[in-house]
């Protein structure tokens, strides 16, 4: 029924469209048909004219006019030729035949010839009135002919031509509506079963396919495309709000009432180093100082941290403070000092030895002494002194950075109760059994009480603390709002996943084009063009994965020997905590690895694998990560690694392929890339051989998802999150304490 409403409603408006057609078009063939032949008789007359001219000179001069008379009866034994008349320069009608009209003269005979339609109509039809001038020899005009012609073969002429136009029009329409009826008949079905796929989720080409396997190819081609404008689309608005550093300040200035900011870290986001030829300013290679400086220079306020730089001490003033950045003086720098046996204890010991091992998990053993966690104490305690130094508020934001600092969230609330402390813990937080390894494990988790809110990278990471508290402490948790409650205090443990600042539209700008970044890195290197490369960036360090990565890689070229002299691994390694024996026993171990195989696959002019144990200031790094056909991140554990998001905001190319451990925080957010487990050599090979050989469609589309995850979810997010958190408490705890002061009895 559908089907037959379906034809109809192609049918009717046809059979209508052709009627009309035929009623327009068929006078217009009746006059062009006219307009044809009358042009044809014209000719005719004009040739025939011409052909009697020399008779017609001798004829005039017959004074009876019989021989003219001759002449005209035999031109009109043509059975076009109707009569023939002569008229003289005078308009006076000399010669006639007789069926030339009576009341036809010269003048009215000129008139008609000269019109658009020279017909008349006469006894027995139409006619065509032509008048021709006749001319003598030497070419004077002596006289007019006038020619009628019959004109009823045209008109039969023209009844034929309609006949067969409309015999045409009918047989095309006929034709067109049996391929509309099809059409209409299968489309139908298709639009039908299409519809019902749509709603099965099937989409709307699979019925076509089906009938038409040949049609299977150029369907996945059009469903791609179309996916894919849809997804440029998507990226293309981007989320609605952006997190930036005017979000960021605006936040301080309305959530917190423009509280100021103090954050506590061990490292410092600027070293000055004194060499012999002046005072540098380094940056460390620090994922909490690639973080937390983007939010300090948006926000100002203060930063405590350990002054590590041989030129750190001359660069201060006398409250050991120094603004930075270097020439944009945006926050205050404040440098606490430490004796080199305060160094070894708190820094290198008790968080490198002890807490470092024992929270990642990296199967080294975690050394606890008793003298370090004396060390450790002592300079918590200094840093708390700083702090509360610093405050020019009773009630202060203070952001408290990782586990060199365990002990300052409880010392900090001791001296200024109404701080709000936001301790954020950049390593992973292990399972209760590993960390009641720990012999001050309950010293440690009552410090961290202290905070307002704890952060974790990961949920993953928050559970394991809820469930060590839980093992260790009497507190009192409330699972559904996160909340540990111990003492007087409350604690809000939640995740807030760590990022890097989203380089801005100008610094884009500055940067070199990949090729030519391809180009120099190849050339510093000693490599041909084209030779592709992977790169590792990390500290030298042993969680990171750098020696599965190497055996990876020398069990991909033992896998693939097609990439040997084709491909090297570039690893940077910034030297980091050298003075651990584990450390250094890890370095070289690295050293040595790199140069086996160096020696089994390279030779004079080919090398592998390229160590470059040496810092890295960022804008070389950057234009490593341009360079890079694959980033290798292969950490055995790690908090967050930032530089997998480095690697992604430097590929405004969209092409490289990121190579990621399933042991890093990232790899919940950045599951488009390629995600190993470190341990699983073979895997790792053939990951990196998957991406030596993906094809460019793909590493865009997977890396222009992963720009769209980091760009979003930003560091500014980050604070912004824990700091919409931290003013949500404030103002809950001022709304406590003003009920309170209500309440009868209470002064
Ligand atoms: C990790 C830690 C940071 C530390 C960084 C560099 O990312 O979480 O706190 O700053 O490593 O280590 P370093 O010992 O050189 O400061």
């Amino acid at each position: 029924m559908n089907t037959l409403r379906m034809q109809l409603r192609f049918l009717v408006p046809l059979v209508i469209t052709l009627v009309v057609a035929s009623y327009l078009a068929l006078p217009l063939m009746d006059r062009l048909t006219l307009r044809w032949f009358s042009r044809d008789v014209n000719l005719r007359g004009e040739l025939l004219t011409n052909t009697m001219a020399d008779s017609i000179s001798e004829a005039l001069k017959d004074p009876l006019g019989l021989r003219l008379q001759v002449l005209f009866n035999r031109a009109v034994q043509d059975e076009r030729l109707v009569a023939i008349g002569l008229c003289t320069l005078n308009g006076e009608l000399l010669r006639h035949t007789p069926a030339f009209p009576r009341d036809l003269g010269c003048a009215q005979a000129t008139e008609t010839a000269g019109r658009k339609d020279p017909q008349m109509h006469i006894e027995g039809g139409s006619v065509h009135v032509g008048m021709h001038p006749v001319k003598a020899d030497n070419g004077e005009h002596i006289a007019d002919l006038v020619l009628l012609h019959d004109l009823s073969f045209v008109e039969r002429r023209s009844q034929d031509t309609q006949k067969y136009l409309i015999v045409l029009i009918s047989g095309l329409g006929v034709i067109i509506a049996l391929i509309t009826v099809v059409v209409a008949q299968l489309s139908w079905r298709g639009w039908v079963s299409g519809a019902r796929a749509l709603l099965r989720g099937e989409g709307l080409i699979s019925p076509l396919i089906s009938t038409s396997p040949e049609l299977a190819p150029l369907a996945a081609d059009l469903r791609s495309r179309l996916r894919d404008l849809e997804d440029e689309y998507r990226r293309s608005l981007g989320p609605e709000t952006i997190w930036n550093p005017e979000r960021l300040r605006a936040l301080l200035r309305t959530q917190l009432r423009g509280d100021e900011l103090i954050v506590v870290s061990n490292r410092e986001p600027y070293i000055h180093e004194d060499t012999g030829h002046g005072t540098i300013v380094k940056r460390p290679a620090s994922g909490l100082v690639t973080a937390v400086e983007p939010v300090m220079r948006a926000c100002s306020g203060t930063w405590i941290a350990h002054g590590s730089g041989s030129g750190d001490r001359g660069s201060v003033d006398k409250h050991d403070r120094v603004l930075v950045p270097p020439g944009k003086d945006d926050y205050t720098l404040r440098r606490i000092w430490l004796t080199e046996e305060e160094e070894k204890g708190y820094y290198f010991g008790f968080a490198n030895e002890g807490l470092w091992p024992l929270c990642h998990v990296a199967h080294v053993r975690p050394v606890f002494r008793e003298n370090d966690w004396q060390e450790y104490r002592k300079i918590n305690q200094r840093f708390a002194d700083a702090v509360v130094a610093e405050a020019r508020s009773e009630d202060p934001v203070v952001l408290v950075q990782d586990y060199h600092f365990a002990l300052l969230p409880a010392l900090i609330r001791k001296k200024l109760p109404r701080a709000t402390i936001i301790t954020f813990w950049h390593i992973p937080w292990p399972n209760p059994e590993s960390f009641g390894i720990c012999p001050w494990r309950q010293e440690i988790l009552e410090g961290m009480l202290g905070s307002t809110i704890l952060g974790f990278h990961t949920r993953f990471h928050c559970k394991n603390f809820i469930e060590t508290v839980d093992r260790y402490l009497e507190a009192r948790i409330e699972h559904e709002h996160s909340t540990i409650s111990f003492h007087e205090d409350t604690t809000f443990v939640e995740n807030y996943p760590i990022s890097i600042a989203w380089p801005s539209d100008t610094t884009m700008a500055t940067w070199a084009p990949v090729a030519q970044c391809k180009e120099r890195v190849l050339q510093r290197l000693g490599m041909p063009p084209g030779h592709r490369i992977a790169i590792g960036v990390d500290r030298f360090d042993y969680t990171k994965g750098i020696l599965e990565r190497l055996h990876a890689v020398e069990r991909l070229l033992e896998k693939h020997p097609e990439w040997i002299g084709k491909f090297s691994f570039v690893q940077v390694a910034a030297p980091s905590r050298s003075s651990l024996e584990e450390y250094r026993a890890f370095q070289d171990r690295i050293q040595n690895t790199t140069r086996r195989i160096n020696e089994r696959f390279g030779n004079d002019s080919y090398q592998p694998v390229h160590l470059l144990a040496e810092h890295h200031e960022s804008d070389a790094l950057n234009e490593l990560y341009r360079a890079a056909d694959a980033c290798m991140v292969t950490s055995l554990h790690d908090g967050m690694n930032l530089v997998c998001k480095e690697f992604v905001a430097a590929r405004d190319d969209e092409r490289g392929v990121l190579i990621l451990s399933r042991f890093a925080g990232a790899a919940r957010e950045m599951s488009e890339a390629l995600i190993v487990n470190p341990y699983h050599v073979e895997e790792t090979a053939d990951a990196l051989h998957r991406s030596l050989t993906m094809p460019e469609a793909e590493q865009r589309e997977r890396m222009a998802s992963l720009r769209m995850t980091v760009h979003e979810f930003n560091v500014y997010r980050w604070a912004g999150r824990m700091l919409t958190d931290a003013g949500r408490w404030r103002l809950r705890e001022r709304i406590e304490a003003r009920v309170q002061r209500h309440q009868p009895g209470v002064g």
